[in-house]
C-alpha cells in the first residue's frame, strides 16, 4: 500500500535505476503489491527481495523475486542474513511501521546498503502517533532519530568531538557515506554517495575557473 504523493518521491529518487539490473529490498510483503509495484517500474533486469515475519510471503516468490522471513526489528538477525548477500542498491521500510522496527531495519540495514544506494523508510507518520509510541519532538521516535543523523552529511566540517552517541556500524557508515538525507510528508529517503573533501572554485566573468583547495584548506579551524 503506497500513499499517491509517494510516487513523485520515488521518481526523484529512484528513476536512475529503472531499467538497469538493480537491487530492491523491501520490508514488508503483504499481498505483494510493492513487490509488483517495483518490478513494473523497475524491470525484469532487477532483482526483488521481500522481508516479512509471516511464512505467507513466501507464496510471492518469482523469478528474480525472493522473500526473507525475519523480524525486522531484529538487527541481529539483518546483519547476519544480508552481509552475506550482495548489496543492495535500494531499501524501502514498509514493514510494521514501530519506532523499534523502522529504528532496528535502519541501524541493521544502511550501513550495508551498496555506493551510491538509497534508503527509505515509509510512514514516518507512526512517529507521531501515540499508539505507535509517537508524539511531537518525543524522544526514541524514528523521525527524531532521523533528525538526529541528518548532522553527518556534514560530518567532514564538525569542529572538535564527534559526540553524537548513535549505534556504532551506522555511525561509521553515515559518517563516511551519507550524502543527503530528505524528509517529505511520511516518508525519510537517506542516501549514500561520495564523501571525499570538496574542491572550492571562485568564477571570473570571463568564464576563468582557480581551484582554490578543498573545503578543508580554505575554512581551516583558525
Ligand atoms: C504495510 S504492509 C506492507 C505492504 C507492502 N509493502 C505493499 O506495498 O503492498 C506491512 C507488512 O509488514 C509486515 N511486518 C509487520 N511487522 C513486521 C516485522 N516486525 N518484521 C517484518 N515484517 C513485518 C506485515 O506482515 C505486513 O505484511
Amino acid at each position: 500500500m503506497k500513499w499517491e504523493h509517494y510516487f513523485s518521491i520515488y521518481e526523484r529518487h529512484l528513476e536512475r535505476f529503472r531499467g538497469k539490473p538493480a537491487r530492491i529490498l523491501e520490508i514488508g510483503v503483504y499481498h505483494g503489491g510493492g513487490l509488483d509495484l517495483w518490478r513494473n517500474y523497475f524491470g525484469p533486469d532487477a532483482h526483488i527481495t521481500g522481508i516479512d515475519i509471516f511464512d505467507s510471503a513466501k507464496e510471492y516468490e518469482t523469478t528474480n523475486t525472493d522473500i526473507v522471513l525475519c523480524d525486522q526489528a531484529d538487527t541481529l538477525a539483518l546483519e547476519t542474513i544480508f552481509s552475506e548477500r550482495e548489496p543492495y542498491d535500494i531499501i524501502i521500510d514498509d514493514g510494521g511501521h514501530t519506532m523499534a522496527q523502522q529504528i532496528g531495519s535502519l541501524n541493521a540495514l544502511f550501513p550495508l546498503l551498496a555506493p551510491n544506494g538509497v534508503y527509505i523508510i515509509e510512514d514516518t507518520h507512526t512517529s507521531y502517533w501515540s499508539q505507535f509510541e509517537g508524539g511531537l519532538r518525543r524522544p526514541g521516535t524514528c523521525i527524531e532519530y532521523v533528525k538526529s543523523v541528518v548532522d553527518y552529511v556534514n560530518v567532514d566540517h564538525f569542529r572538535g568531538a564527534d559526540t553524537l552517541e548513535l549505534y556504532e556500524p551506522l555511525k561509521q557508515a553515515l559518517k563516511k557515506e551519507l550524502v543527503s538525507c530528505s524528509f517529505y510528508d511520511s516518508v525519510c529517503v537517506l542516501e549514500k554517495g561520495d564523501k571525499t573533501p570538496k574542491i572550492v572554485y571562485h568564477y571570473h566573468g570571463d568564464g576563468l575557473q582557480e581551484v582554490v583547495g578543498t573545503s578543508f584548506d580554505i575554512y581551516a579551524e583558525p
